[in-house]
C-alpha cells in the first residue's frame, strides 16, 4: 500500500484575468519520490509553485500537506510547516562567505530574523552546524568563499544549501538547472539524487528540459497550458507521443 501523499493537489486553478495559467491540476507528490513537473516555457509551472507555496492565491481548488488543508495560508506559515521553495539567488548576501550565508538561514529558521546575522557569524554552534550542512552536501570547499565570487552554477548549490538549512521536508525547486552548463547542471541533479537517496527530504522540482529529469525523478507530471498532459514514470513519459507533440509544438530554450 502507498502511505498517504505528502502533497496533494485537486483541480488547482488560477487566472491572470480571463486567462488561465493554472486549469484545474490534480497531482500527488509521496514522500521520499523525486517527482517533477515538466513543460515548455509558459505552461503554468512557476504559477503552480507560487500557489503551493502561498505566494499567490488560487482562483479555486485545493492544496494539502500532510492531510492539512493549506489552501490560502501565507508564505511564511507555508515555509514553517516544511514546506521550502528554492529562494532566487539574489537572496544570497554577496558579500558575506558561503559559510556565513548558510548561519543566516539557520538563524532565520531559529525565528531570530536577519538583523541578527552579526551576532549569528560569531556563534560557534551555528558555525559548526553550517560547516556540518556543507560537509553533507559535498560543499566543504566553498566555505569560505565570498558569496559573490561564485560561479552561477555553484551559486545554486549554495542555494540549495540554504533551502536545506530551513530544515524542510518538502523541497520546491523552480528550474534548478536554469541557466547552467552542461557541467554545472550535472553538479546539480547528481547532488539532488544524493540528497534524495539519503533523505530526509522530499523534492519536487520543475524543468522545462525532459532530459535533465529522466535521470532523477521517479514520478514525472508534464504540463501544458495550464493543465497536466500526462503523468507517469520517466520511460512511460519518453514514450508518450502527446508529450512529444506537445513539446515540439511549444518553443522549447
Ligand atoms: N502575474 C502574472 N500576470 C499575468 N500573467 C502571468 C503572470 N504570471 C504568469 N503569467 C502567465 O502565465 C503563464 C504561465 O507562466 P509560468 O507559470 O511562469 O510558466 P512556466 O514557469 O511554466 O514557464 C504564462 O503565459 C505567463 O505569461
Ligand atoms: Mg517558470
Amino acid at each position: 500500500m502507498r502511505p498517504p501523499p505528502l502533497l496533494d493537489v485537486r483541480d488547482l486553478r488560477r487566472n491572470f484575468g480571463s486567462f488561465a495559467a493554472v486549469d484545474g491540476v490534480t497531482l500527488s507528490v509521496q514522500p521520499g519520490e523525486v517527482t517533477a513537473l515538466i513543460g515548455a516555457n509558459g505552461a503554468g509551472k512557476t504559477t503552480f509553485y507560487n500557489l503551493i507555496s502561498g505566494r499567490l492565491r488560487p482562483t479555486g481548488g485545493s492544496i494539502f500537506y500532510r492531510g492539512r488543508d493549506i489552501t490560502g495560508t501565507p508564505p511564511h506559515s507555508i515555509t514553517r510547516m516544511g514546506i521550502a521553495r528554492s529562494f532566487q539567488i539574489t537572496n544570497i548576501f554577496d558579500q558575506l562567505r558561503v559559510i556565513e550565508n548558510v548561519q543566516v538561514a539557520l538563524v532565520i529558521r531559529q525565528g531570530k530574523g536577519t538583523r541578527w546575522w552579526r551576532r549569528a557569524a560569531r556563534d560557534e554552534d551555528l558555525r559548526l552546524q553550517a560547516g556540518e550542512l556543507l560537509e553533507r552536501l559535498g560543499l566543504s570547499g566553498l566555505a569560505m568563499a565570498r558569496a559573490g565570487t561564485l560561479s552561477h552554477g555553484d551559486k545554486r548549490l549554495v542555494e540549495l544549501a540554504i533551502v536545506l538549512a530551513t530544515d524542510p521536508q518538502l523541497v520546491l525547486l523552480d528550474e534548478p538547472t536554469a541557466g547552467m552548463t552542461p557541467e554545472e547542471t550535472h553538479a546539480v541533479v547528481d547532488l539532488i539524487a544524493r540528497l534524495a537517496e539519503t533523505g530526509p527530504q522530499t523534492f519536487f522540482l520543475t524543468e522545462h528540459d525532459m532530459d535533465v529529469v529522466f535521470g532523477l525523478a521517479r514520478r514525472v507530471f508534464v504540463m501544458h497550458r495550464g493543465r497536466l498532459l500526462a503523468e507517469g514514470s520517466p520511460d512511460e513519459i519518453r514514450a508518450n507521443p502527446e508529450v512529444r507533440n506537445a513539446y515540439l509544438g511549444e518553443e522549447v530554450y
